[in-house]
């Protein structure tokens, strides 16, 4: 599901460069988790355009994209050349490019709300990291999910669906909604350890100041450190 991105690759590439929550929120947040990356090796899942990427590869990491939209993974190639390797892959698939072991951490940048059953995807990570190697993610922030639901069961998972404005373009987004503890459940279920959970402030530089007053004041994205 979610061929939205590839349908728009060039607009939607363009537009998460500057974007507010993704320049200035999701990008800083996801780069201060991973930690130091000069020199490791990094899987990134739902690469898209590569805007992070290139933050990665400028970080000194050795970066693996994955993304299941073919002209995405186009554009993150011209866009990086050889600072980076990117393939199109499904997450809901076995990474059979990824040897075990061989990962010193996998960013999921906004990604995981796209797969409906996290267990097969977090088994396949919990495989391809180093001991000690760290997923980092974000997803979009549960309670915000539940608000936009129609709050019949909070208990399942269940698709729900937002409006983005895509410079000037409205597109609708369908992403699946889980419970808080669906998601760390399904963490310490793969085995991995919770090391960080945050709900952060953005970075200086959101221009829009209403834009900027909702990231400072309510939950929009959540972000997960978990450890192998
Ligand atoms: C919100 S974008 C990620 C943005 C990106 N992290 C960035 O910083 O520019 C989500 C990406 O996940 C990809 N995606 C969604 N479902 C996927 C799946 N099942 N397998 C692989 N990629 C998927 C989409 O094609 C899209 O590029």
């Amino acid at each position: 599901m979610s061929k939205l991105f590839g349908d728009h690759a060039e607009r939607y590439t363009s537009f998460v460069e500057n974007s507010g929550p993704n320049a200035h929120y999701d990008r800083p947040a996801i780069m201060r988790l991973a930690g130091e990356t000069a020199g490791k090796q990094i899987l990134e899942l739902g690469s898209a355009g590569g805007g992070l990427t290139e933050h990665l590869a400028a970080a000194g990491a050795e970066v693996l994209g994955l993304d299941h939209d073919p002209r995405l993974v186009d554009l993150a190639r011209k866009r990086l050349g050889a600072r980076a390797r990117l393939e199109t892959a499904d997450l809901n698939e076995p990474l059979t490019m990824v040897p075990s072991a061989s990962t010193d951490v996998v960013v999921a940048s906004l990604v995981l709300h796209y797969l409906k059953d996290w267990g097969p995807l977090l088994a396949e990570l919990h495989r391809c990291l180093k001991p000690g190697g760290a997923l980092v993610f974000s997803i979009h922030h549960p309670i915000t999910g539940w608000l936009r639901s129609d709050r019949t069961d909070y208990h399942r998972v269940e698709l729900i669906s937002e409006n983005w404005d895509w410079n000037g373009k409205t597109v609708t987004g369908r992403m699946y909604r889980r419970p808080v503890s669906a998601v760390f459940t399904s963490l310490l279920e793969a085995g991995f350890a919770i090391d960080a959970v945050e709900e952060p402030q953005p970075a200086p530089g959101v221009e829009d100041p209403e834009l900027d007053r909702i990231l400072r004041t309510t939950p929009v994205f959540l972000y997960v450190r978990a450890v192998r």
